[in-house]
């Protein structure tokens, strides 16, 4: 089969289609001929050797996708020949074939598309526990996004605006923030002045929440943005990674609140998973979250997708078509 291999670290250049040996499913996994593979910045820290992403060489990146069963291993009673599932965690997933563990693997329902569900796996289930576990959004709370037109950005402002929040969405340019608009959000700033929004909408009260996957150019603003006892919930670091942090400074701003999750945590438990997963799914399907695929590239392109993503040229999600 071929995949994307990796065989140093380094620039977007690294990542070269080659053959592979067909994998095989053992026991308590499945073998999924791959439709579609998502691309994601944390597939960027890793090719970059970036700790704790890196991984030894060579490997294949990727850790999300979906796909048919193909063949089943033993021991496994959830899933049959020509299922549709998907993953995310899953290392390895820019080829046309992955092993995926039975138990990380969710069924895909008719009427979800394998691009659609490829797209979310990441993405949505994190927008999903920023949202309703990390800090669950109350009606009427002011919100900010960051990067609203991006991956997360896009399924989180939606999210929100389901459970009846005020979002304030940052993006970069007029075409990224007519994209947050469509998707829900209420009003859409720049990164220098949307701190001043927030304080006019909430008649200089500050945000509740602000889901920051920006990073080190954000971080600041983001503190100074708050309510008391607002949360900052850092899920990211698309420009750099925040500087440590003074504790004392979470006093003298508010008593706020500061966190670090990570998606693993969050749907650790396969109840968590298939929970997550089925919401997702529902809400696709009935059309209330629209899934934006921004863009679609062959295994062969896999350079030109991550050097996209990293350029900030791109909104909603990227994906990999292997076949
Ligand atoms: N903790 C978790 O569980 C978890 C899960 C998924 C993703 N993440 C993180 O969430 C963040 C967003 O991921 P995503 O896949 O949805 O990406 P994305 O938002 O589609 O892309 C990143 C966006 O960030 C904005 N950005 C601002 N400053 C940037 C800079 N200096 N360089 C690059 N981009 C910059 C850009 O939007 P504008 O041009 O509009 O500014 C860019 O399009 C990433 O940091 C990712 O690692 C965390």
């Amino acid at each position: 089969m071929r995949a994307v291999v990796v065989e140093r670290h380094g620039g977007p250049e690294v990542l070269a289609v080659a053959e592979r040996a067909d994998p095989k499913a053992g026991p308590g996994q499945l073998l999924v001929d791959v439709v579609a593979a998502g691309v994601n910045f944390m597939d960027i820290y890793q090719r970059e050797g970036r700790p704790p992403y890196a991984s030894g060489v060579p490997y294949v990146p990727g850790a999300e996708g979906a796909g048919s069963v193909v063949a089943v291993g033993a021991e496994v009673t959830e899933f049959a020949l020509g299922d549709r599932v998907a993953w995310t965690g899953v290392p390895g997933s820019y080829a046309e074939q992955v092993v995926v563990p039975a138990d990380r693997a969710v069924p895909v329902p008719d009427g979800v598309e394998l691009e659609a569900a490829a797209a979310v796996m990441l993405q949505g289930m994190t927008a999903h526990y920023l949202c309703h576990s990390t800090y669950p959004v109350a009606a009427g709370d002011a919100v900010v996004v960051h990067a609203a037109a991006g991956g997360v950005g896009l399924l989180l402002t939606q999210m929100v605006k389901i459970r009846g929040g005020v979002v304030v969405g940052t993006t970069s340019t007029a075409e990224k923030a007519g994209l947050a608009r469509q998707a829900g959000a209420d009003h859409v700033a720049g990164y220098g002045d949307f701190g001043r929004v927030v304080r006019d909408v909430t008649d200089g009260a500050g945000a509740a929440v602000v889901y920051d996957g920006v990073g080190r150019a954000t971080f600041d603003d983001s503190l100074d943005s708050l309510r008391p006892r607002g949360y900052l919930v850092l899920y990211g670091a698309a420009s750099g990674p925040v500087p440590p942090l003074e504790l004392q400074r979470l006093a003298a701003a508010g008593s706020l609140f500061v966190t670090r999750p990570t998606l693993g945590h969050y749907i650790a438990r396969r109840d968590e998973l298939l929970g997550r997963a089925r919401a997702l799914f529902t809400w696709i399907g009935r059309g209330d979250v629209n899934v934006h695929i921004g863009g679609t590239y062959p295994l062969a392109d896999a350079a030109r997708a991550h050097d996209d993503l990293g350029a900030r040229r791109t909104t909603g999600k990227l994906l990999l078509l292997p076949r």
